[in-house]
């Protein structure tokens, strides 16, 4: 197969000379847009002499969470977010893991927590998440957050188009006055949807595949595709021929931390593919669940990894942070915002 590459398109002509166009999906740009955003709300609550705080926490820890952290904080140093850094040793007990989240939760300078998963397996991750306070949840992982995901109470956020990223902030305190003041999504599925309705795919009516059925992305992601209409299925680790249930996908999503699981004979032609899998290979490098050169020529869309779904799922756990510093300052002292 030959391929011509002219900025992020790139034509491919099949054994039967048949020209397909596969456009990558950068997540820079939609990041950028989210995070100048964030910054100017961050200003006008500075001006007001609140700060935005947001929480990392992790308990032991590998290289890539390591590499997580360190983009994180300097990301959310460019919005003028600040970060408290937690590191609880690997031996950590449940309890100190918990008094360690009770303390943030009554910490008046942090507004968001989020905790690096996995932690070590001896620890129950509920009880940990469950811990978070709703309204500093801001990955959206605790029983308040997934229940009003899942009772479509917080699922709006996904319809709105005039939220942070290109609203003026007055749309969003007007909401918020009217909604629960928690509820958060959890980012990295909610940057996928974003992500793909930003190169204006329309996700109605279309068939979805989502590979990997975790909490924190594949099964949230499943409804979110579901809320916006799709057919969706979900495949995990005993489905049965996954190639079959790829065959006829116009959406796949793949969340599942198996490098190269997807390969290009298994897709669609025209299929739009997001690769949400961050692998770390031996040489330090990442590589996605997706086989990107032989699935990119019969993609019409394609993320790459990295570069793809991560920048925009930290932008959206910032913008989370900035709505529930708003939330904050709206229930405690609701006529000053502007
Ligand atoms: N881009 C980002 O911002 C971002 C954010 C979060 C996570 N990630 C990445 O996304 C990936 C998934 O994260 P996660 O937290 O969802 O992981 P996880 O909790 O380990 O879940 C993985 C899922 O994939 C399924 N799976 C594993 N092997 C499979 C196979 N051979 N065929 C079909 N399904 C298979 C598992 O099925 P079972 O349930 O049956 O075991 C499980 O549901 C990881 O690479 C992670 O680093 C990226």
């Amino acid at each position: 197969m030959s391929r011509v590459t002219i900025f992020s398109t790139t034509k491919y002509h099949d054994k039967d000379n048949i020209i397909i166009m596969s456009n990558i999906m950068s997540g820079k740009k939609l990041a950028a847009d989210i995070k100048s955003c964030v910054k100017r709300h961050v200003e006008k609550l500075g001006q007001m002499g609140i700060d935005v705080g947001l929480a990392l926490m992790q308990v032991g820890g590998t290289a890539a969470d390591e590499q997580y952290l360190k983009t994180t904080i300097s990301v959310s140093k460019t919005v003028g977010i600040k970060t408290y850094e937690y590191r609880l040793p690997g031996t950590a007990s449940l309890n100190e893991i918990i008094n360690t989240i009770n303390n943030i939760n009554k910490d008046e300078r942090i507004n968001g927590l989020l905790v690096l998963f996995p932690i070590p397996r001896r620890i129950n991750p509920r009880r940990v998440v469950n811990a978070i306070a709703p309204e500093k949840d801001v990955d959206g992982l605790g029983s308040t957050s997934v229940g009003m995901f899942a009772a479509e109470e917080s699922m709006f956020q996904i319809f709105n188009k005039d939220d942070f990223a290109s609203g003026d902030g007055r749309h969003l305190t007007i909401r918020n006055t009217t909604c629960a003041p928690h509820g958060f999504l959890p980012c990295t599925p909610f940057g996928v949807i974003r992500l793909i309705e930003h190169y204006g795919i329309d996700i109605k009516g279309k068939n979805a595949v989502v590979i990997g059925k975790s909490l924190a992305v594949g099964k949230p992601l499943a409804l979110m595709l579901l809320a916006k209409e799709a057919t969706v299925t979900i495949c995990h680790k005993s489905s049965v021929d996954l190639a079959a249930h790829l065959k006829n996908a116009d959406i796949v999503c793949a969340a599942t931390g198996v490098t190269g699981l997807i390969k290009g004979d298994m897709i669609k032609k025209g299929a739009v593919v997001v690769d949400i899998g961050i692998n770390i290979m031996p040489d330090g490098s990442f590589a996605g669940d997706v086989d990107f050169d032989s699935v990119a020529p019969y993609a019409s869309y394609i993320t790459p990894v990295p570069g793809g779904v991560g920048p925009v799922t930290i932008a959206t756990l910032l913008e989370n942070t900035l709505r529930s510093a708003h939330n904050n300052v709206l229930l405690k002292t609701p006529l000053i915002l502007p």
